[in-house]
């Protein structure tokens, strides 16, 4: 097998490229996770040396490979109805939102939504806990910033093994069998798949003026991780101001917030809101 070597200037030149393009903050100590996730993908390429590959990222002018890139480096690890406390919170806080709401409108971003379980967890969720759900003019946004994964969420199709902690009666209702030859895939049913606007959106560098109204909830869980505090400081802020005063804001459970904010205050474990809203 080819044995690939990469120098600290490489390691360097990669870190930098992957901080400039995608916002991701790799510490000196990610050396290895760098080499063995490129390593494969150069194996695959069928090139030689992580030269080769850098190079062939500079003079890439149709912006594939950094997608690919970014794809091999994140983590796109996630679950359908991750973080229990976060929707026994959602349980009581949306219908008592919705009370005061009276244009029936409820506008929710999962803004980094991976596979699509998040999202579809959300559709899943308010369809459980809103008996009259066709009342309400209810969009789901969801974002992430690699287009593969996107694919993947669009699809809506999962191995059973995903939904091995969702319980039987939501599988039957919002689900159907996907192909079953000889491994069982479930289709995530329009009902659900409708609620959701899937996009690219990229947290760190992209313009969040193109999210015109505010929202009344907002997920962006275990994205944070991978940012240094700069980035965590003005991607909080950046969703604090697109947040209604009577909103929320979720994060992974590891995931502390309130240093990079002086406009939130902890709601719930992992949930923010707007202060005084
Ligand atoms: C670990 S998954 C979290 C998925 C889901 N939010 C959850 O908690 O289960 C992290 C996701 O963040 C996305 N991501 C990483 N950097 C990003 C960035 N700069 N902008 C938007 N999404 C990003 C990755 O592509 C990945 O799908």
């Amino acid at each position: 097998m080819l044995n690939l070597n990469l120098s600290q200037k490489e390691f360097k030149l990669f870190k930098e490229l992957i901080y400039n393009e995608i916002g991701i903050s790799l510490g000196d100590h990610k050396v290895q996770l760098v080499k063995s996730r490129l390593a494969k993908r150069i194996r695959k390429l069928g090139l030689g040396s992580f030269k080769e590959y850098y190079e062939l990222i500079h003079n890439d002018k149709t912006g594939q490979e950094i997608i690919n890139l970014t794809s091999v480096i994140t983590t796109n690890v996630t679950s359908f109805f991750r973080e229990t406390g976060q929707w026994t919170f959602l349980e009581k806080a949306i219908p008592k939102m919705l009370e005061n709401r009276p244009d029936k409108k409820l506008r929710i971003w999962s803004a980094a939504c991976s596979s699509g379980e998040e999202p579809y967890s959300i559709g899943i969720f308010l369809h459980n806990i809103l008996p009259d759900i066709d009342k309400y003019d209810i969009k789901i946004l969801a974002t992430d910033i690699s287009k593969n994964i996107l694919k993947t969420a669009i699809n809506g199709v999962y191995h059973e093994e995903k939904l091995e902690k969702v319980d039987k009666k939501t599988i039957n209702k919002y689900f159907t069998v996907h192909s079953k030859d000889p491994e069982v895939y479930y289709q995530i049913n329009n009902k659900i798949k409708n609620m959701v606007m899937f996009r690219i959106f990229n947290l760190v560098y992209d313009n969040f003026d193109i999210i015109k109204n505010k929202l009344d909830i907002i997920f962006c869980r275990n994205v944070m991780i991978y940012f240094d505090d700069e980035t965590k400081f003005n991607l909080v802020n950046n969703l604090g101001n697109k947040l209604k005063n009577d909103g929320f804001l979720l994060v992974g459970h590891s995931e502390n917030i309130l240093k990079y904010s002086s406009k939130l205050k902890n709601a719930a474990p992992s949930v923010y809101k707007v202060k005084g809203g």
